[in-house]
């Protein structure tokens, strides 16, 4: 994008930005307004915004280019992107609907009343096909629900007036335990913290073995002592709700369900290391949620327990900020999601320097999921021993699991750690299990051999997903989708992600397509091996693995593919000849290869 010829910024969009920026300053918040107002963001709005804010247009652009959410040419007045995610999306239907309104998957209609396209996962996999309109999921989708969408659009019928229950969004919480059992009276947590003071908040945190739920399981009490030691101007608590993993819904039910508790743990963070200020980095796909999250935060600051002096504590001053991602799946990765806080765009830092001493505008910043913020809260009120009484030596307390794909009960299970995969399997009623994917695409592929080995960080650890495969499924087909998955969501700072993920995706393809060889199994795991010792980051160093696991566990899903066992092209080089064989009006045996 170039900046404009013209500096002159319309009155029109100047109120805009001016409108934008009273609810918030933040980069991303302001061009979301734009881009619902406008459908999409000019060169004059980059440029408008880069002058309001005193920031370079250059940094504009990139963020607006960076993030999938923004558009510089025009959408449709309905913006409807249906997940492609094996578990909550069917592009089945997307052609559907894209065959019923005479649209091209990707673009927006001539006359600009709609746009289809695919998204990444929008956390809705157990809710089965799903898609965004204007930002809002409905689920549940079929055949039926397309015909409806289509004279709804057709007849420009606005969205307050489709069916309200298509957009109201199911906890589906199927089995309980410490955490989602527990419902804590709001501000109990602080009461009790602030009864212990600092070092035994600190303690009671370090002893209950909390570890990270967002994946790395890093000690979370261990997080919070090098934050509070760290020196700095100002110290800043973030929790990461950006829950972008295909198959992982969890964070979407706590923050539906038990925000207050999130909000809580967050507190109780600051307590701990003196920070004044926190942000919550919600995923844009569960925008939807932002009202509630809003209108909760405002009761806590009435309620004296955010805001100033809280709970009439000298000194105590915390409060919460919400900004909304705009769909990079990177940002979940904690120091892609700073930069994004910071108005940038999501590319990870070198590390070290970690978080914990250099985050937020370079100051000691703790970033924590949202179900470790969750349960420190309810570690507060009922101790540390309460925490350690289930799960194991390494794995302390339980694991909330979002389950997935091919089981008669998809939904929310939460688990003390060390339970056995083939339990979890019984209980959400899957039959017939071909393959199990547990932490998203990101984590572990297994096959029946694996069904005994249990949850817990000493074995199978997750940040959350659960996705079951039956034997009706084409285990290649998933891995296929999983390797798409990354080649898009690459953020491209490195070498050998950008290229090595998109080279993955390839080979699958032209083994999908029945043009692989034994050379090309070869090359993609020789290729998934260095992807993975040599990415910047756990985006490139956990890319590889469900090719890396299906060619271990599954090898008969890529060989049963391979037509040639020689050297074979991506492509068919005598097909690829026939246009100038049709020039030259020559169709004779020369003119073929053999
Ligand atoms: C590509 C990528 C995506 C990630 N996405 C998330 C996410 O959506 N939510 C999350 O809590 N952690 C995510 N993480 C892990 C974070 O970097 C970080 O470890 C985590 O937020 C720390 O919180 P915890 O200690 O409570 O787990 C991601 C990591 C990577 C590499
Ligand atoms: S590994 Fe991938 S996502 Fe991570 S920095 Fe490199 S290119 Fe970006």
């Amino acid at each position: 994008m170039s900046p404009p010829n013209q500096t002159v910024v319309s009155e029109q969009l100047k109120t805009a930005i001016a409108a934008a920026c009273s609810q918030s300053n933040h980069l991303l918040h302001i061009l979301y307004v734009l881009q619902q107002k406008f459908l999409h963001v000019s060169d004059e709005a980059v440029y408008g915004v880069a002058a309001h804010l005193g920031v370079p247009i250059s940094q504009v652009v990139s963020v607006v280019e960076f993030y999938s959410f923004f558009h510089k040419t025009t959408r449709g007045r309905y913006d409807i992107l249906f997940s492609n995610c094996a578990s909550c999306g069917d592009l089945e239907l997307m052609r559907l609907l894209c065959q019923n309104l005479d649209v091209t998957a990707g673009s927006t209609r001539a006359d600009g009343l709609v746009s289809i396209g695919e998204t990444s996962c929008i956390g809705m996999c157990d809710h089965s096909a799903a898609l965004l309109v204007n930002g809002l999921p409905i689920t549940g989708l079929d055949i039926r629900k397309i015909v409806r969408i289509t004279a709804l659009i057709t007849s420009e019928a606005p969205l307050c007036e489709w069916p309200t229950e298509w957009f109201s969004v199911d906890d589906n919480i199927r089995s309980v335990g410490l955490i989602l059992n527990d419902n804590l009276a709001v501000g109990d947590g602080l009461r009790a913290m602030l009864s212990r003071g600092v070092p035994d908040t600190l303690d009671e945190i370090i002893k209950s073995g909390l570890r990270g739920r967002g994946g790395a399981g890093f000690s979370t009490g261990m997080k919070w002592k090098f934050c509070k030691e760290a020196q700095g101007d100002a110290h800043y608590v973030v929790c990461n709700a950006d829950e972008g993993e295909p198959g992982t819904f969890k964070d979407r039910i706590l923050l539906h369900s038990h925000a207050d508790s999130v909000f809580e743990g967050m507190t109780i963070s600051a307590f701990v290391i003196g920070a004044n200020k926190g942000f919550l980095y919600l995923r844009g796909e569960y925008r939807y949620l932002l009202p509630q999250l809003e209108t909760l935060l405002a009761s806590r600051r009435k309620a004296g327990l955010m805001g100033k002096k809280i709970l009439g504590k000298k000194d105590f001053d915390f409060d919460i900020e919400i900004v909304v991602g705009a769909g990079a799946y990177i940002c979940g990765e904690e120091s892609a999601l700073i930069e994004s806080l910071e108005g940038k765009r999501g590319i990870p830092r070198i590390r070290p320097p970690f978080p914990v001493t250099f985050g937020y505008l370079g100051q000691p910043t703790v970033v924590n999921n949202v179900e470790t913020f969750c349960a420190a809260a309810y570690i507060m009120q009922h101790g540390s021993a309460w925490f350690r009484s289930i799960g194991t030596e390494q794995s302390a307390g339980s694991k909330i699991l979002s389950i997935s794909g091919d089981c008669a009960f998809p939904g929310i299970y939460e688990y003390a750690f060390g339970v056995s995969i083939q339990q979890i399997l019984d209980d959400c009623g899957a039959q017939d299990v071909q393959a199990v994917q547990i932490g998203g695409p990101a984590g572990t592929l297994i096959n029946s051999t694996g069904f005994n080995r249990r949850l817990g960080f000493e074995d199978l650890s997750t940040g959350g997903s659960l996705m079951v495969f039956d034997q009706s499924r084409d285990i290649l087909e998933v891995i296929r989708n999983f390797a798409h998955f990354f080649a898009h969501e690459s953020c491209g700072f490195c070498t050998p992600c950008r290229v090595g993920t998109m080279l993955l995706k390839n080979g699958l393809d032209k083994i999908a397509s029945g043009h692989g060889t034994q050379y090309d199994l070869d090359e993609m795991q020789r290729m998934g091996e260095l992807v993975k010792r040599r990415s910047h980051c756990g985006l490139g160093q956990t890319a590889a693995n469900p090719i890396l696991d299906g060619l271990q566990h599954f090898p008969l899903a890529f060989e049963q593919r391979l037509v040639y066992h020689e050297f074979e092209p991506h492509f068919d080089l005598d097909a690829a000849l026939e246009e100038a064989r049709q020039i030259t009006h020559r169709d004779d045996a020369a003119a073929h290869l053999e």
